[in-house]
């Protein structure tokens, strides 16, 4: 059976990019594939992290991951640093990854923009562990949204240079975007993506958002010039309003514009809001009803399936490169 990984950081907020450029792409997978799916805990401290706050993401985050329909049964569901394994073989890789592609990287430029007082080695080699988390498991297909394609891209390069230098042992893995959800814009500025570390919260619509607050994010959400509702790149922000519509709702493009028609930004931005209200509800219900102590659990049983597949590769790697 084929393999699928992805995985998230635990950094408090998930917004409706993660969710519909990520998690919702997972969901029919699990149905044909091996499914991995994990917290990236370490990821997660490339940018200074509050214990306390840390613990609370991660468990928080799984139970998202539960919430919106994520087996934790037919899938691995696991936290990545309860596997050590993903930052042994991190090492191994990063000796094989030129300097000169990590600083192609991004994702690095944003963040060390982002986080001047923080640049930290860790935020460096950042795709080199990525890299890890997929070749640990012989992952084929890898989930994820446009802002990770570039990672995925260099981890077939660090894949390839370590089999040619070593022969073949490392899968070469292909990442899924779905083109319609890889990039889902800011609310507040649909020139950039939408982002948890954007800084306003108008930014992001959170899954955990309530109601009142979506209604209000979703009314403060930057428009077009006109007044038509019409899916065109010269109409940058409500194109992404019509986009999350589409993929709230699950009605086509121009079923929406049909529906809108004669009508103005007011009506649909308020239609809008009650959809996305509609669409978190039962997600959030899910969510408030699962216990710390079953997700500690959930986490707990993920880890040593994961555990044993990841030790079993570590072996042949090691056997591979004479360690
Ligand atoms: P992270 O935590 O930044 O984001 C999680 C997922 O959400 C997608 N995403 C978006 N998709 C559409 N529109 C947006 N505005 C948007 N913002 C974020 C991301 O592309 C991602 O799929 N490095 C990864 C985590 C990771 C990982 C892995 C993923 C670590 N190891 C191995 C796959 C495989 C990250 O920081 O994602």
């Amino acid at each position: 059976m084929k393999r699928t990984l992805s995985g998230i950081q635990p950094t408090g907020i998930i917004h409706l990019g993660n969710y519909f450029g990520a998690i919702h792409n997972w969901l029919p997978l699990q149905k044909e594939y091996e499914c991995f799916f994990f917290i990236a805990d370490l990821h997660a401290l490339t940018i200074f992290q509050k214990p306390e706050i840390l613990h609370r993401n991660i468990l928080d985050l799984t139970k998202l991951y539960l919430a919106v329909g994520l087996d934790p049964v037919k899938n691995i569901i696991f936290k990545q640093s309860a596997v050590k394994e993903h930052a042994e073989l991190g090492w191994l890789l990063s000796c094989v990854t030129p300097i000169s592609e990590l600083e192609r990287m991004t994702q690095f430029k944003d963040k060390s923009t982002q986080h001047k007082d923080n640049i930290n080695a860790g935020l460096f080699t950042y795709p080199c562990l990525m890299a890890a988390d997929i070749l640990l498991y012989d992952t084929d297909f890898v989930p994820v949204g446009e802002d990770q394609a570039q990672h995925v891209e260099l981890t077939r390069t660090i894949a390839k240079k370590f089999n040619n230098q070593y022969g073949d042992v490392l899968k070469i893995p292909e990442a899924l975007i779905n083109k319609v959800s890889a990039r889902l814009k800011g609310l507040d500025d649909p020139e950039k993506k939408m982002s948890k570390s954007a800084p306003s919260d108008y930014n992001y619509i959170a899954m955990t958002d309530n109601p009142d607050l979506i209604r209000k994010k979703i009314k403060k959400a930057v428009t077009d010039s006109g007044t038509e509702i019409k899916f065109t790149p010269e109409k940058p922000a409500l194109e992404n309003l019509i986009t999350i519509y589409h993929l709230t709702t699950g009605k086509s493009i121009e079923q929406i514009e049909k529906d809108f028609a004669g009508k103005g930004y007011g009506d649909f931005k308020k239609e809008l809001a009650e959809r996305l209200v509609e669409f978190l509800t039962p997600i959030q219900e899910k969510y408030n009803s699962i216990s710390d102590a079953d997700v500690e659990k959930i986490l707990a049983a993920g880890a040593e399936k994961a555990r044993k597949l990841a030790q079993a590769k570590m072996i042949l790697v090691k056997q591979t490169i004479g360690l």
